[in-house]
């Protein structure tokens, strides 16, 4: 079985057990778990594995690239939110002119952000077309322009992904709202 095949296979199991929709995860007393929050107005951004949780600036995220991965980060208590995956997050650096008014709106020094999640079955998106400029899912391939709202450009995905707002504040990325959309992927 390839890679993908297992990929689907595992979140066949978890559509199965309702996960796809799932709400925040709750600790044994009932309180919401702070790593699968969300990310929030005022959260930082770092890069996954980062045992130094350096926020990360406009300068981290490589210009015209393949995006990079990055979790949401508490700025008073420093807590990553990366408890859920839904929570998993893509930056690129693209030019400001070349971005959809409403995409321009939530970038920040031309960083975007959106969901790693794809909208289709919930594979992570994994791949860039540089040719074509456009965030691709290797499972369904399933392609989003993320100049324009991660917009579907080709493929089964239904919606285009839920984007992040960013904003910068004394030279770092920070979160200017939550997404825009419901993070996930439909059941069924
Ligand atoms: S999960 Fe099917 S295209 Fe992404």
């Amino acid at each position: 079985m390839s890679d993908a095949c297992t990929r689907r296979a595992v979140l066949k199991a978890g559509i199965g057990l309702g996960l796809g929709s799932r709400l925040t995860p709750t600790s044994a007393e009932g309180q919401e778990d702070p790593t699968a929050i969300r990310p929030k107005e005022g959260d930082l951004l770092v890069k996954p594995g980062d045992s130094r949780k350096t926020p990360l600036t406009p300068d981290d995220v490589p210009v015209g690239a393949r995006q990079i991965m990055a979790w949401a980060m508490d700025p008073s208590d420093r807590i990553v939110r990366s408890g859920s995956r839904l929570n998993q997050l893509i930056l690129l650096r693209l030019d400001p002119t070349a971005l959809a008014p409403g995409t321009r709106a939530r970038a920040a020094d031309g960083v975007v952000a959106y969901t790693a999640i794809c909208t289709h079955n919930g594979c992570d998106i994994d791949d860039w077309l540089a040719d074509q400029h456009v965030l691709s899912c290797s499972c369904h391939f399933s392609t989003f322009d993320p100049r324009d709202g991660a917009r579907v450009v080709d493929g089964p995905a239904p919606r285009m992904l839920p984007a992040l707002p960013l904003k910068v504040v004394d030279g770092t990325l920070v979160v200017a709202g939550p997404f825009t959309a419901r993070v996930g992927f439909e059941v069924g």
